[in-house]
Order: structure tokens, then C-alpha cells, then sequence
């Protein structure tokens, strides 16, 4: 997948996750706007209640994205099941999609009314949500190779360009522009040289705008690297922390809504079948 194409799978899905909701918002809006007790003389109570067949539809359509988006994802990331087919990083995109969508299935079901012990699957579906987003923040501090997976200390330094050298002999810039980039790049957060000041230091050298240009992005790039190295350990260990949060509310999920479906079931409410 290259850089458009990803951006366009990334907005398409964004986009979808809106484009639902809207929908879900405007074509119930006069039924879950009506207080609780007034629902029952909805015209359309039977089809927007969460046991009607719009209802449940949604609660069955939505518990089954957020199944898949979550096995789909620990089946590749665990046992490669997709093999070289797929990249585990665009595998979390998809995991993150289907696991956003769900949701907002998931509280048009409700009908926005939250009673009973499923109102605790509910909460904690919400926390999952709440603290994949924080997760996703942390898992892009952490270098990755191309396919997803976590790079060590040592891997990440390798990875680092030898910036000097590059800006020697491929563009012959003067020692002096050479110290003003690696006081840039480095990790030492004092006397830090601002954007103003890199692009003194390349008016002063014989390039083109393109190569000044392409000088200005490796180096924002190796700049962010470094920075990510810095913190490397600190955000390794607060994402096993986070998976420590994520999981649990994940089961306690999980394990309630098995019992109110098996409930719900019980109850006579069939749905279609
Ligand atoms: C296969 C999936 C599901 C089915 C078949 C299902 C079925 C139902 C049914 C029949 C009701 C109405 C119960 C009643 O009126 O007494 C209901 C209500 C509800 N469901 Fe689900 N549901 C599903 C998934 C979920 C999930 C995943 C959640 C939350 C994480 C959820 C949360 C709720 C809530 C909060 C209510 C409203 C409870 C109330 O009346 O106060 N449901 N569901
Ligand atoms: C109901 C919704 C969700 C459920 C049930 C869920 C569940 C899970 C589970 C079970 C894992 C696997 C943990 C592991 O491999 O140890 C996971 C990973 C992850 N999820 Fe979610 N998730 C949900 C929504 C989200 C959302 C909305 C986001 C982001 C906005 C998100 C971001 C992540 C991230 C960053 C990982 C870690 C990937 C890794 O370490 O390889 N999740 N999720």
C-alpha cells in the first residue's frame, strides 16, 4: 500500500464510522429524543426499541464487528494466520475501524436507555474505547519495522541514519551547517537550533530548493526518531500497563454480554429467526 492509498483507506473508514453514525442519529432522532416512559406510544417503538427488529439488529450487527475487528487481529498478531498477505499494522487500522463502528451500533441498540447488569458491558465497552484511542497514541511512539511489529533499543539505533556523513558527501555541506543539524537531531534540549535558524544555515550552502527541501524533512524525521529513542523504555513499559487496562475491560465485556444474549434469548426475544 503506498502513502495515498493508505490515506485513502484510512478516511474511507473514518468517514464510514460518521457517515453511520449521522444516519443512525437522524433516522431515530425523533424516537430516542422521547423520554423513556412516553417511548411506549412511539409509532415506531417496535422497530427502534432495542428487543425490535431494528433494535436488536443493530446489537447483533454491532457485537458481531467487534468480535471479528478483535479476533481477526489477536489470531494474525498471535499465529500469523493471514500470513504475508496483510500487515499487522494496517490489521490494528481494520481493528480500530470495526472496533469504533461496533460501538456506535452498539448505543443506537441501547436506544440510549442504559438499565440492568448489561449496563456495566455497556461502560466497559465505552472504557475500552476510551483507552484504545489513548493505547493507539502510545503504540506510534514505538518504532516498528514496515509490518508493525516493536523494534528493540538496539534495532531502533541501527535504524538511525548517519546524518553526518549523508549531509557530507551526498550534499557537501560546511562543517559549520553540519553542527547546527546535529545540535537539531540530537537529544540534548538545550540551545536547540529553531526551523529559522536550519534554514539560515541552508541559505548560506549551494543547493536547490528541492534539496533544501528534502534536507529540512530528514531531518524533522530523524529529529522525531531520536526523541521516540529517548522515551523508548518509558513507553514500553506504560503499553504493557495499557494492555493491562484494555484487556480486562475487553473480558468483563465479554463475559456480560454472553449472558445478556443468552438472557435476551431466554426471553423469547428471537428476533428474525
Ligand atoms: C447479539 C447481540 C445482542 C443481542 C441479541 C441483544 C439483545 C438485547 C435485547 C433483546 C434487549 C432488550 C431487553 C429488554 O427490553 O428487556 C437489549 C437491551 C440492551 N442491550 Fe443488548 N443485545 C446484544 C448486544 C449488546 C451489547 C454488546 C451491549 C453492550 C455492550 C448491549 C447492551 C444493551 C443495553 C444497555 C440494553 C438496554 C437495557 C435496558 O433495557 O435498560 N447489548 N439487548
Ligand atoms: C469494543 C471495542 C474494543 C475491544 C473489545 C478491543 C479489544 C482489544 C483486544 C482484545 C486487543 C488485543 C490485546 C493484545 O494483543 O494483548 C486490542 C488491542 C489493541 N486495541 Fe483494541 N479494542 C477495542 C477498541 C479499540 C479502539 C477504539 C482502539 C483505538 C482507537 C483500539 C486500539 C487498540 C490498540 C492500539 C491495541 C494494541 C495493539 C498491539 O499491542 O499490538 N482498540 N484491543
Amino acid at each position: 500500500m503506498n502513502k495515498l492509498t493508505h490515506t485513502a483507506y484510512i478516511w474511507s473508514m473514518a468517514l464510514i464510522v460518521i457517515l453511520v453514525t449521522f444516519y443512525l442519529a437522524y433516522t431515530g432522532y425523533s424516537y430516542y429524543s422521547t423520554p423513556l416512559e412516553e417511548r411506549f406510544y412511539h409509532p415506531r417503538h417496535d422497530w427502534f426499541k432495542p428487543s425490535g427488529l431494528f433494535g436488536q439488529g443493530l446489537g447483533v450487527i454491532g457485537t458481531f464487528l467487534i468480535f471479528f475487528g478483535v479476533s481477526i487481529y489477536i489470531l494474525h498478531k498471535r499465529y500469523n494466520i493471514l500470513g504475508k498477505w496483510v500487515r499487522l499494522k494496517y490489521l490494528l487500522e481494520f481493528h480500530i475501524f470495526l472496533c469504533s463502528l461496533g460501538p456506535v451500533l452498539i448505543l443506537f441498540h441501547t436506544a440510549f436507555k442504559f438499565g440492568g447488569i448489561v449496563s456495566i458491558a455497556f461502560w466497559s465497552m465505552v472504557a475500552v474505547v476510551a483507552s484504545g484511542v489513548l493505547g493507539r497514541f502510545i503504540y506510534l511512539q514505538i518504532p516498528r519495522t514496515i509490518e508493525g511489529r516493536a523494534l528493540s533499543l538496539e534495532e531502533v539505533k541501527n535504524s538511525q541514519l548517519d546524518i553526518e556523513s549523508v549531509l557530507t558527501e551526498k550534499y557537501e555541506l560546511s562543517p559549520n551547517t553540519i553542527a547546527v543539524f546535529n545540535n537539531f537531531t540530537g537529544t540534548d534540549t538545550t540551545a536547540k537550533p529553531s526551523y529559522k535558524d536550519l534554514r539560515k544555515a541552508l541559505s548560506t550552502e549551494q543547493i536547490s530548493r528541492k534539496e533544501q527541501k528534502s534536507i529540512l524533512h530528514m531531518l524533522r524525521k530523524e529529529r522525531s526518531l531520536s526523541r521516540k529513542i529517548g522515551r523508548l523504555e518509558k513507553m514500553k513499559k506504560l503499553f504493557r500497563y495499557w494492555h493491562v487496562a484494555h484487556m480486562p475491560f475487553a473480558l468483563i465485556m465479554l463475559v456480560i454480554v454472553v449472558v445478556h444474549v443468552v438472557v435476551a434469548f431466554t426471553f423469547g426475544y428471537r428476533w428474525i429467526f
